[in-house]
């Protein structure tokens, strides 16, 4: 399924409703061609929405043979006034703009598109423009109070659009629409899934590889560990996993990164325990952004000297994601920048390695997925989001190895817990921050001047904007005098109550 991108932000989502259909779906820029979509072997084609007016002078247009090809077109929003105008029906200014919820009425039963559904139902709307008269032959199939023609259809041409959105939560009936048109209309049956993925994805890599060496930089993130996963199962020893461990990650998961990969999965894994060098190279930094340049600039030398060392390497796995990929216009080595601007404990730019990106054509979300599939434990699958420079951020002022145990049995008191009371999952990032000051308290007798231990829990969707979590009091409680009795030099817990923005989710 072609997905083609009239801008906004409608696109991407409705290519991830369509793999949630179990249908593979790509993005594909609106200059596309009929013939490059026959040559895809394209079973049917979506126009998304978009913020244009089909009558502004740079409104994204279609190829118009597109809707004369063999296989369906379903319009959305901007997709359908496109399709309407292009055929030779009417599109036109109305005096009120239409955002949110509406009532559809369908208004034949005979509609493919909404076949088998409610009469009358929910949908959310979001345009200025409406459709005055459909293409010449084409039927109105519903309707709204305000948009008449709300969605219309010419099963004969395979041509369905729909003025409201589908692909939102807010259109309850949206994700059978979605199916009726992708199953019934398309005859693309549900066939993606994560065990088809796989499949796919280790016959890619074992053409792309053939009987090369493969070298893979583990953190312990969802990412790199499936990436590392798909590239094992495609073509076994003749990968090696390189664990640098900077010594900066959270209680016990070095740990869990070794045992998984190599007394679990049985993937060649070099585990370098490079803690000291990292500390060493940290000593007496307190600016954050010295920190992240130094821990990122260790973590090159030590991953470059482990590779020269193991030698012979022709190929190198990254964790590029299919988000990646758009943001960076669909090419793979700007995209494989990025991704390592992003993450401290990325790769040098000067590579001399060609990349395995297992994961460019996946969402985050299908990550987990096959990663669940190919049996990765529970806890990395469904890991929070964790820095590169790792507790370096977490830790105001200097690291020291002390401060680093500290921040550690506290960080791993308010996991435990929250994962106890179920509260995991629902939050986008948990943890422990050690603000490297000391106030007074009292204990027994005597007078304590110790460290204060700043609790930090978020939702969010994607990391642009966060709220702070509203943990029940209980659970605070049992959290603050858990670390206060167990941790050593910490006599205060306080909790971060501030949203991103104007705060970020770290503190450094
Ligand atoms: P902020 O603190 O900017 O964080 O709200 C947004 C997301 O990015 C993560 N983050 C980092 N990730 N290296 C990383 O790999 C970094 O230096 C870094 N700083 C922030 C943060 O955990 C959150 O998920």
């Amino acid at each position: 399924m072609l997905v083609v991108d009239l801008g906004g932000q409608y696109a991407q989502l409705i290519a991830r409703r369509v793999r949630d259909c179990r249908v593979y779906s790509e993005l594909v820029p609106a200059s596309i061609t009929a013939g490059e979509i026959a040559r895809r072997r394209a079973r049917a084609v979506i126009l998304s929405g978009g913020p244009a007016s089909v009558y502004a002078p740079d409104a994204p247009s279609v190829d118009k043979g597109l809707f004369e090809a063999d296989v369906p077109v379903l319009g959305i929003c901007y997709g359908m006034q496109l399709m309407a105008q292009e055929l030779g029906g009417r599109v036109d200014h109305t005096d009120v703009a239409e955002y949110g919820r509406a009532e559809l009425e369908v208004t034949d039963e005979g509609s493919r598109l909404l076949h088998d559904q409610p009469r009358e139902q929910v949908v959310w709307m979001s345009h200025r423009d409406s459709v005055k008269a459909p293409p010449e032959g084409a039927r109105v199939v519903a309707s709204s109070p305000t948009t008449p023609i709300a969605a219309f259809e010419d099963p004969e041409r395979g041509l369905y659009a729909v003025q409201f959105h589908p692909e939102v939560v807010h259109t309850p009936q949206g994700m059978q629409m979605l199916k009726n048109f992708l199953y019934e209309v398309a005859d693309a049956p549900p066939l993606w899934t994560p065990a088809a993925v796989i499949e796919e994805e280790t016959a890619r890599i074992r053409e792309q590889v053939g009987r090369q060496r493969v070298l893979c930089a583990l953190s312990g993130g969802v990412d790199s560990a499936v990436a590392a996963l798909l590239v094992h199962k495609a073509v076994g020893d003749q990968l090696t996993c390189v664990f640098v461990d900077h010594g900066l990650l959270r209680k016990d998961e070095a740990e869990q990164v070794v045992e998984t990969f190599r007394k679990h999965f049985h993937v060649p894994l070099v585990h370098v325990d490079a803690a000291d060098r990292f500390l060493a190279r940290l000593a007496g930094i307190e600016d954050p952004e010295e920190k992240r340049r130094r821990v990122g600039e260790e973590f090159i030398r030590v991953f470059e000297a482990e590779a020269e060392k193991l030698g012979g390497f022709r190929y190198l796995v990254q964790g590029t994601l299919y988000s990646d990929v758009i943001e960076s216009g669909g090419q793979a080595g700007v995209a494989a920048k990025i991704k390592s601007h992003h993450n401290v404990g990325g790769l040098p730019e000067d590579i001399e390695f060609e990349l395995v990106e297992p994961l460019r054509m996946l969402f985050k979300d299908e990550v987990r997925r096959v990663g669940e599939e190919l049996g990765l434990p529970e806890a990395m699958v469904w890991r929070h989001p964790f820095p590169g420079p790792g507790l370096a951020i977490r830790i105001i002022g200097e690291v020291t190895r002390e401060r680093l145990e500290i921040l550690r049995e506290a960080d791993a008191i308010l996991l435990e817990e929250v994962r106890r009371a179920g509260l995991y999952r629902e939050l986008w990032q948990c943890f422990a921050v050690l603000p490297a000051i000391r106030s007074v308290g009292v204990q027994g007798d005597s007078r304590t001047y110790a460290y204060p231990i700043v609790l930090r829990a978020v939702t969010s969707e994607d990391a642009m904007t966060a709220d702070w979590a509203r943990l029940p009091h209980d659970l605070l409680q049992t959290i603050s005098s858990r670390i206060i009795n167990e941790v050593p030099h910490v006599n205060r817990v306080a909790l971060d109550i501030s949203s991103k923005p104007p705060a970020t989710i770290e503190w450094e």
